[in-house]
Order: structure tokens, then sequence, then C-alpha cells
């Protein structure tokens, strides 16, 4: 649906949501085998993200909570992705180390356990994911970007397009990605017209600078935080490269990498349910259903606070 328009239209996504909830509920409730007046509490997200379809999820949760006479427990979206490896087939346990790479964000944090997170470093601008993307709209390939940079990126020759190691050694873990991309367009401009080679030369270059300061960042948080469990969420994490230097980098230095199944990995309800499931059973967080707000900006850190 938004292919043809090279991003998410949130209009679009909204409107579609609205058209979706309803069956997808009621999938749900068959799949699992379970009624709705089983049901304990409705958890759903609340924020960051894009204020329509928060609304839509926000008022279905909400109206659906208050048929059933239970509460509603809203879920910060990053903490459904900080929880979401414990719902994999082989869990880390706390504390871990997560470095956290999708379409809207790239952060290290510490997990120390429900509702106890610190920050440890983020992008300053581009998360890893719209790097991809927009650097694969760059060299023509569709949305999302990610899967189809990196497959061209696997005919690329090494070193041949040498592109910035954005922060690599700023001393902290921030990272920022919107230079990268910017050193990727200069390059196309100079070429011209790349040919086929070319473009997967740029690929592999482009795709060999995130993934070495994302190997960096995420070994210098480990080693700092002395913690032995790193684990990596969000699409970004599908990346095989990424995968394969982040495996010799560990092995080496005998920390054990979690990835969770991809389809706990990219956003997804499941991770929802459980942060709200680990909520309501520590008693907090619950809320009569009714009366409701989004955030679509919403710091973690107020979350600890
Ligand atoms: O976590 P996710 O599914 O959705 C959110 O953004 O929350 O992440 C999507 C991002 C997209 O930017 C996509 O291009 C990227 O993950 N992605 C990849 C790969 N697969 C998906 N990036 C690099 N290599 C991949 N194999
Ligand atoms: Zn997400």
């Amino acid at each position: 649906m938004h292919q043809e328009y090279g991003g998410v239209v949130p209009e679009l996504a909204s409107r579609d949501h609205i058209r979706r909830t309803i069956p997808l509920l009621r999938k749900a409730l068959s799949e699992s085998g379970r009624s709705l007046d089983r049901i304990d509490a409705v958890a759903y997200t609340q924020g960051p993200g894009l204020a329509g379809a928060l609304l839509v999820g926000a008022a279905f949760a909400e109206g659906l909570a208050m048929a059933l006479g239970v509460p509603t427990i809203p879920v910060h979206h990053l903490e459904g992705h900080l929880l979401s490896p414990l719902l994999s087939r082989r869990p880390p346990t706390f504390p871990f180390i997560a470095l956290l790479v999708s379409g809207g964000h790239s952060q290290l944090m510490r997990v120390t356990g429900v509702g106890q997170y610190a920050l440890l470093g983020e992008t300053l601008d581009d998360a890893a994911g719209e790097a991809f993307d927009k650097t694969a709209k760059l060299l023509g390939l569709p949305y999302p970007g990610g899967p189809a940079l990196s497959a061209l990126a696997e005919h690329g020759r090494p070193d041949m397009c040498k592109f910035p190691r954005p922060m690599l050694n700023s001393g902290d873990l921030d990272f920022s990605f919107s230079g990268l991309k910017t050193a990727v367009l200069t390059h196309v401009r100079e070429l011209g017209e790349p040919d086929e080679q070319q473009r997967a030369d740029i690929a592999r270059g482009f795709q060999d600078a995130i993934v070495e300061v994302l190997v960096k960042k995420s070994m210098r948080a480990i080693k700092s935080s002395g913690l032995r469990q790193l684990v990596v969420a969000g699409g970004v994490g599908a990346n095989r490269e990424l995968r394969r230097q982040l495996d010799e980098r560990a092995g080496r230095a005998k920390i054990t990498v979690y990835y969770p199944e991809f389809e706990f990995c990219t956003d997804n309800g499941a991770m929802i349910a459980l942060a709200g499931a680990l909520r309501f059973q520590a008693g907090v967080s619950l809320k009569p259903a009714g009366a409701f707000a989004v955030r679509p900006r919403w710091p973690l850190a107020e979350l600890m606070g």
C-alpha cells in the first residue's frame, strides 16, 4: 500500500488500521483458542508513533475493555521491543544489553528487568533502517530498502567505495547516520549514471560502514557494562552481514548474541501484550477503561521516572 509512495503515508496507515483491527482480534482469539471472557486486561500501544494509528488502537482497546469490564494497560512501544526477546524460544535472562535497530529507532539500552531500562546511546539523526531505506531509494531500489540493498551489496566489491564511519570514535555510544547518506548521494552524483556493478559497490560500501559502526558500538556497550548477553532487535537485526560480524566479534569476547525470531524483532502485537501482561502481574500501570490520551512523542526516560 505504501510502496508506490516510497514510505509510510500516515493517513493511509490509520485508515487501514480501522479496517484491520476487528478481524485481527477475531483471528487472535480463534488461533489462541481463548474467548473474550477470559481476558483480564487490554494492553495497547500508547506511543510513541503516528498519532492517527495510535488513536485507532487506543480507542479500540479502551472500548473493548470498557465493554468487558476490565482495566487497560497503556504500553510504551519501545518497552515492547525491549521485552520482546523473552518471547523467543531461547530467551536471554535479565540483565542484558539490547541493540534496537529499526526504521524508527537506533538505540543501545541496558535492560535490567521489567520497567528498568537505561538508555546508553542513540542516534542523533536518522535511524539505521531509515538510512538503509533512504540509500536504497537513491539507488533506485524498492521500499523498504533494507533487504533489497543488502541483497545488492552481496555483489559489491570490498573497499571500492569507502564511506565515512560516523561517530565511530566519538567515545560515546551515540550514532549518526545522515552524513553517511549524504556521502552516498555525493558519490552517486559524481558518477552520473552508475552501472550495475558500481551500484553494487556503493551498496556494499554503505552496508560495510553502517555495520562496522553498529558492531563496534554494541561491543563497546557490552564491554563497559560487564554483561555477557547482547540482544539484537528491530528489522535491521535481520541483516546478514550485521549478524555475521557481530557473531564473530562476540564469539571472540565470549559474549552470547540473541536474535529473537524475526516476527518478534519487527513491530508486532505480541510484544505489547507481553509488556502488558508483565505489568499486569506486577500490578503497575493499570487504569480503568474509558478516558485516554495517546503520546506520539514519549521519551522512554519518562516511563522510568
Ligand atoms: O523493526 P521494523 O520492522 O519496523 C520499524 O521500523 O519499527 O524495521 C524496519 C526497518 C526498515 O527500515 C527496513 O529497511 C529494515 O528494517 N530492514 C533491513 C533488513 N530487513 C529489514 N535493513 C537491513 N538489512 C535487512 N536485511
Ligand atoms: Zn518498532
